[in-house]
């Protein structure tokens, strides 16, 4: 199976968590933090410290250290304060 970070197929494993594809696929972060706009990568691995926040099929802000992957998955590094819908 294959999910697609940031418009790049990446090949992944049924099962994985999608935390694990995102540490192994380069620039190896998940998200850029809202006030430095340093790069965070997945830590605790599990659901503790929310440095593993991306975008997952439109939805802002995923622990996808939480979440398993699934063949397509759309994924976006996420930049910042995620959107608020009006
Ligand atoms: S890696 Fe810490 S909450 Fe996901």
């Amino acid at each position: 199976m294959s999910v697609v970070i940031d418009g790049e197929t990446v090949a992944a494993s049924d099962g994985e968590m999608l935390a694990a594809v995102l540490l192994r696929t380069p620039p190896f972060y998940a998200r850029r933090t809202p006030v430095s706009d340093s790069p965070r990568a997945p830590y605790c691995l599990m659901g503790v410290c929310f440095d593993c926040l991306a975008t997952v099929d439109g939805i802002a802000s995923v622990q996808t250290c939480l979440t398993p992957v699934r063949d397509g998955m759309r994924v976006e590094r996420q930049a910042g304060l995620r959107e608020l819908t009006k």
